[in-house]
């Protein structure tokens, strides 16, 4: 059975490009029984400096993800930094890790171009990520397309440790499904905590209405046919958040002229809220419960540690630790 492992970093609130590309396909794949999911707290440090802030996002994704479906029967759900052999494993395969490797890195190249003052975390972010994947011996990675590059860098890095210290990594794969792989914002870009064009799961109905109405659309009058409907960005997100027939009445009477864009776009709110509505009562039941969450994560530490414990004693003999 193969293990499907995938985490999600608490440097904001999340939105609905990290739920429809990572974690409806995750919560999909946990039926399969050997799933792993965490909250990289770790990764965090590289974007965040507030301690509160730190806190308060993890908590609120450990919220989302149970909110949303994440079965902890099914699933082993933890925060990346209860189980800290993960550095550990950083700093061995780290080791093997060529520079020029890491130099290529889009997000750590982007982030120069935006004259962000690089530090080493920035820079070795790649190989964290490699080793919250290696650490626990997994096979599939549901992610979004950004993540792609970080897929290949691990494998490139897994492969290398293996020829050099004897085969005792698992080489993983990225699971990116087509339709969800890049999940566009409320400026048509990539939907992104740091573009600021986020729709979030979870939030104020009067603050996300806005945000919806507010989407930019072209001048043409409602009668005139759009071709290109397919094409329009509050057509694509309903796509996602309407069942299949509505959104495609939509789009046919977009093509075809006679529905405006203020109209189109109250259809969108409307099924976006209704979308997410069953997981908004789930959540509030969850606030409630504290003890309960707190539960599921210790659980999911426990867990999660044993496999990493066994993982790293591995490793540690194949490359002569002790
Ligand atoms: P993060 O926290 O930036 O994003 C979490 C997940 O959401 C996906 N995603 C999107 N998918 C489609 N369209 C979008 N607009 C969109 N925005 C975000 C991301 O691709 C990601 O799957 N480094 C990772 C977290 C991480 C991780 C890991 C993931 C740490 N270790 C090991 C997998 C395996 C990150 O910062 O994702």
């Amino acid at each position: 059975m193969p293990r499907v492992l995938t985490g999600i970093t608490p440097s904001g609130t999340l939105h609905i490009g990290n739920y429809f590309g990572a974690m409806r396909p995750a919560i999909e794949l946990q039926a399969g029984g050997d799933a792993y999911y965490f909250i990289a707290d770790y990764h965090s440090m590289t974007v965040l400096t507030d301690p509160a802030g730190r806190r308060a996002y993890t908590r609120g994704i450990a919220l989302d993800w149970l909110a949303c479906g994440l079965d902890p029967a099914k699933a082993v759900f933890w925060v990346q930094s209860d189980v800290p052999e993960v550095c550990e494993l950083t700093w061995l395969i780290g080791s093997l890790t060529p520079m020029g490797l890491l130099e290529r890195a889009h997000s750590y190249k982007d982030k120069l171009a935006k004259g962000i003052a690089p530090n080493f975390g920035l820079f070795a972010y790649p190989v964290l990520m490699a080793a919250d994947i290696l650490l626990y011996n997994t096979h599939v990675v549901p992610v979004g397309k950004d993540q792609k590059q970080h897929l290949e860098m691990t494998r490139d890095i897994a492969i290398k440790f293996n020829l050099t210290y004897g085969e005792c990594l698992v080489v993983p794969e990225e699971r990116i499904a087509d339709d969800v792989a890049v999940i566009p914002g409320l400026d048509g870009q990539k939907m992104s905590k740091s573009y600021g064009n986020t729709i979030e799961i979870f939030g104020d109905e009067k603050a996300l209405r806005k945000k919806i109405m507010g989407l930019v659309m072209d001048s043409r009058t409602p009668q005139e046919p759009k071709p290109d409907a397919d094409k329009n960005l509050a057509v694509q997100l309903l796509k996602l958040v309407a069942p299949a027939d509505v959104a495609a009445d939509y789009e046919n009477r977009l093509r075809a002229g006679g529905l405006g864009y203020g109209d189109l776009k109250k259809g969108l709110f409307e099924h976006y809220w209704n979308h997410f509505a069953p997981y908004r009562t789930r959540r509030a039941e969850l606030v409630g419960n504290p003890d309960y969450v707190d539960q599921v994560l210790r659980d999911g530490a426990g867990r999660a540690r044993a496999v990493a414990a066994q993982t790293l004693a591995r490793v540690r003999t194949a490359c002569g630790i002790r």
